[in-house]
C-alpha cells in the first residue's frame, strides 16, 4: 500500500441540480458565491483538489452550467492552497487554446491549476453545438494526441507535432506554466481505451464509482500496462459520500434520494450514458453495468459505498487505498455542510487508520 496519505477531491457543483438526479432537498447551489465559499471550506477541511465539470447542455437535469475553465480560475482566485482541475473537452477545445489558457491561469495562481481531459459520452450535446461525433475509440485517439500536444507545448520550445487530429510547427508558448514539468493531467473513463490511454500519457486516471473488486481490476490492469510502457499513473475514484452519526440515518438519506429520483431525467441521461458505456468495442465503459439506482448519481457514486458512519467510511477508504487508489473524488448532498463534517469527522479517522497500517504493515 502507498505510504502517501490518500488525497481528497470534491466535485465542484458548477451545474444546477447538485450531484444527484433527484427532487430531494439539496442545500447545494451552482452559483459562484456558494462555490467560492465551498472551495474555502474544502481547503480548510483537508481537500487538496476540486474538479469542475464541463457541460454545454442539460444532460441529467443540469439545466444551467457555468463553464469549467472560467469557474476553475474564479475558485483558484478565492483560495490559497486548493488545486482546481478544469475539465476540457477535445473538439470544442484545441490543444493550442487549452495550453495557453491554462498556462496563464497557472501563472496567475501560483501553479495550482490542473486539467481533466474528458473524451466525451454525450452525443446529443455534441450535436447541439455542431461538433462532429467520433466513434468511441477514435475519441480516445484524439484525446491522446491532445494530451501529447499539451505536454509538448508546455515543456518544449519550437514544438512540432504531426498527428491525425492536431499539427504544430515550431511553436513556442510563452510564458510556460509555472508548474514543472507541467500542470497535472487527469482523464475520466473506464473503458479499455480509457485505461490504455492512462497507461501511456495521463498523470491521473479518474473512474466512476465501483466496488473495491471492480476498482482493483482496473487498477491492476492500468498499473501493469503503465509499467510495460515505462509510465506511472495515479488513480482517483468517484464516491457519493453520505456520512451520518448512524448507519441507519445514512441509509435513510440514500433511500430518500432514490425514492425522489427524477425518472424522466434519468431515462434521458441513462439512454445517452448506456449508449456511451456500450459504445466501446468491449462494451465495458462507464455506465455499461449501471442500474436505475446507480444512475441517480451520474458517475455511479453510490457503488463505492462510502455511506454510513464516519468509522465505516474511513475503513472503506483505507480498503480502497489498499488496492491502489490514490484519491477519492467526492460528491455530497449538502456540499458546504458535509464537506466540513467530512473534514472534522471522517478525515482524522482515515489518517489514524493509515498510520496504524504504516506501523503494522503486515495488515496492509
Ligand atoms: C471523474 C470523472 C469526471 C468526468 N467529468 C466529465 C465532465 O465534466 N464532462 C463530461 O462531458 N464528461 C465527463 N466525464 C466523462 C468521461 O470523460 C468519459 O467521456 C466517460 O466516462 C466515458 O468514458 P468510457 O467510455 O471510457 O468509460 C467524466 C468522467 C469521470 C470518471
Amino acid at each position: 500500500m502507498s505510504q502517501q496519505p490518500i488525497k481528497f477531491a470534491y466535485w465542484v457543483p458548477n451545474v444546477s441540480g447538485g450531484l444527484v438526479v433527484s427532487k430531494i432537498e439539496q442545500r447545494t447551489h451552482w452559483d459562484i458565491d456558494y462555490n467560492r465559499k465551498l472551495a474555502q471550506i474544502a481547503e480548510r477541511s483537508g481537500f487538496e483538489y476540486a474538479l469542475s465539470q464541463i457541460r454545454f447542455t442539460a444532460g441529467y437535469g443540469a439545466d444551467n452550467q457555468h463553464e469549467s475553465v472560467t469557474i476553475s480560475h474564479a475558485l483558484l482566485a478565492a483560495t490559497e492552497t486548493l488545486k482546481v482541475i478544469a475539465a476540457i473537452l477535445p473538439g470544442p477545445w484545441t490543444p493550442a487554446l487549452a495550453a495557453k489558457q491554462l498556462a496563464t491561469i497557472d501563472q496567475f495562481t501560483q501553479g495550482r491549476v490542473a486539467v481533466n481531459i474528458v473524451s466525451g459520452w454525450f452525443k446529443g450535446e455534441f450535436r447541439a453545438i455542431g461538433e462532429p461525433w467520433l466513434d468511441h475509440d477514435e475519441r480516445y485517439r484524439r484525446s491522446e494526441e491532445f494530451i501529447r500536444a499539451l505536454k509538448g507545448i508546455w515543456t518544449q520550445d519550437n514544438f512540432s507535432f504531426q498527428g491525425d487530429f492536431y499539427r504544430f510547427h515550431n511553436y513556442s508558448l510563452k510564458p510556460k506554466p509555472l508548474q514543472r514539468p507541467h500542470p497535472e493531467i487527469f482523464q475520466g473513463g473506464s473503458s479499455r481505451a480509457a485505461r490504455d490511454m492512462a497507461s501511456r500519457v495521463s498523470d491521473w486516471y479518474f473512474t466512476n464509482g465501483n466496488s473495491v473488486e471492480g476498482i482493483k481490476a482496473q487498477v491492476d490492469d492500468i498499473r501493469t500496462k503503465a509499467a510495460a510502457n515505462g509510465h506511472s499513473v495515479k488513480v482517483g475514484v468517484n464516491a457519493f459520500i453520505i456520512a451520518r452519526e448512524t448507519e441507519a440515518e445514512a441509509r435513510a438519506v440514500l433511500d430518500e434520494i432514490i425514492a425522489k429520483a427524477d425518472p424522466q431525467a434519468i431515462q434521458g441521461f441513462g439512454s445517452e450514458a448506456k449508449n456511451a458505456g456500450a459504445s466501446s468495442p468491449e462494451g465495458e465503459g462507464n455506465w455499461a453495468q449501471s442500474s436505475f439506482e446507480d444512475l441517480v448519481q451520474y458517475n455511479d457514486g453510490f457503488k463505492t459505498n462510502l455511506i454510513g458512519t464516519p468509522q465505516q467510511i474511513a475503513e472503506r477508504i483505507v480498503a480502497l487505498k489498499a488496492v491502489g487508489v490514490d484519491l477519492i473524488l467526492s460528491g455530497f448532498l449538502h456540499f458546504q455542510e458535509e464537506v466540513e463534517y467530512f473534514g472534522k469527522q471522517v478525515l482524522p479517522l482515515v489518517r489514524e487508520l493509515e498510520q496504524a497500517r504504516v506501523e503494522a504493515p503486515a495488515l496492509a
